[in-house]
């Protein structure tokens, strides 16, 4: 972790040192395209970029793609470029759905960056940069592992799936590393899915949606009859926060409270998982700071424009089907209720009064209706 510190640390030097330049000549009009603007994540990402950018002398042109729309995000991006974007960073819904304005990118000399989702399928790409989403899964699968004591427990507890986006690659990574810790568990029979859903294709939720994660938990509550007081229900592995506040509203319908919640896990650090940590609804999310994130792209298209090194450490495992894409990934940290504070007030990624207040808590881990 500390050579990641120490590398963004000389990444925000580079931006510094390149605010204080005559930059007129290398700035650039940077197009930044973000899937949704439904979840904080994206609107906080997006907007730390902008400012990052605008910081460092260039110009942007910031969308978020409405609610996971796929063809709105084609039409941003077709006005990013005509608007002359010579940079676009791109976080997509699918990531197949935009060779088209790939294409047009790369026959115009526009360097693309995919953030944080990998653009597959296309020659028209040329950085990536996320965090390792297999260890976000391995970080799933372990914490799991220990809270149930499967290495050295006699019982064999229960577990289902909710997975990630099937259009969304991320998603595949987290399978991959989530699975890889806890299959083994699974075939020494250490532990037991008794829907026997495993897979990607069936335990996937599209666009890591809240609602579909509410929906298909209540499917699996329903088939399995689990409830407090009948069929045990000990862990759900749930691949993103949106996807973990879904399944805890079909939880806290079938009767489950902090009291006897099974283990629940989800990625992102939301506002609204936060508080369900702290409310004991929610055991443990994966923190992916969008702070460093978004500053690792600013500084990528800052020193493309100003021909210098840009900043990558992996040029060997992110092959989108066509290329390798030369890359930066940072690590992720996990977030329990015991590492809160540390991690996320003490930093001031978030502010500690604002959870402090019961009244503000309640209200965000409220469920909203599902239709
Ligand atoms: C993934 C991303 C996760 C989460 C999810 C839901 O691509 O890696 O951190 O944000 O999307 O939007």
């Amino acid at each position: 972790m500390k050579t990641i510190k120490h590398t963004l640390c000389a990444l925000a030097a580079l931006c510094v040192a390149s605010a204080a330049l005559p930059w007129s000549a290398e700035a650039a009009l940077v197009g930044i395209s973000m899937p949704s603007n439904e979840r904080g994540r994206w609107l906080d990402d997006g907007n730390e970029m902008k400012m990052g950018l605008e910081a460092a002398g260039h110009q942007t042109i910031l969308a978020f793609a409405g609610a996971n729309d796929v063809k709105l995000q084609q039409q941003q991006l077709d006005e990013m470029l005509d608007k002359g974007a010579q940079y676009l960073i791109i976080s997509c819904v699918d990531n197949k759905s935009l060779g088209a304005q790939l294409n047009k990118a790369h026959q115009k000399g526009v360097k693309v960056i995919a953030y944080d989702r990998l653009l597959l399928d296309t020659e028209a790409l040329d950085y990536y940069v996320s965090f390792d989403s297999v260890f976000v899964g391995k970080i799933m699968g372990r914490y799991i592992a220990g809270m149930l004591n499967l290495d050295e427990s006699g019982e064999v507890p229960n577990i289902e799936f909710c997975q990630g986006s099937p259009v969304d690659q991320n998603a595949t990574y987290v399978w991959e590393g989530s699975m890889a810790e806890l299959q083994p568990y699974l075939d020494r029979q250490r532990l037991n899915c008794p829907s026997g859903e495993t897979s990607l294709e069936q335990t996937n939720v599209m666009y890591w949606n809240r609602t579909k994660a509410y929906e298909r938990m209540k499917k699996l509550i329903a088939s399995q009859d689990y409830h407090p007081g009948k069929k045990r229900l000990d862990a759900v592995l749930a691949a993103s926060d949106g996807i973990a506040a879904g399944v805890i509203d079909a939880l806290r319908e079938a009767g489950y409270d902090s009291s006897n919640m099974p283990i629940v896990v989800g990625q992102d650090c939301d506002k609204i998982n936060v508080a369900m940590m702290i409310k004991g609804l929610q055991s443990m999310s994966v923190f992916k700071d969008t702070r460093e994130l978004s500053l690792v792209a600013v500084s990528m298209v800052d020193a493309l424009s100003k021909n210098l090194e840009v900043p990558l450490n992996d040029t060997e495992h992110y092959n989108n089907g066509k290329k390798v894409i030369p890359s930066y990934l940072l690590d992720p940290d996990i977030v329990t209720t015991e590492s809160l504070k540390e991690v996320l007030f003490d930093t001031g990624y978030y502010d500690i009064e604002v959870f402090s207040d019961e009244e503000y808590l309640n209200k965000t881990v409220a469920a909203p209706e599902h239709k």
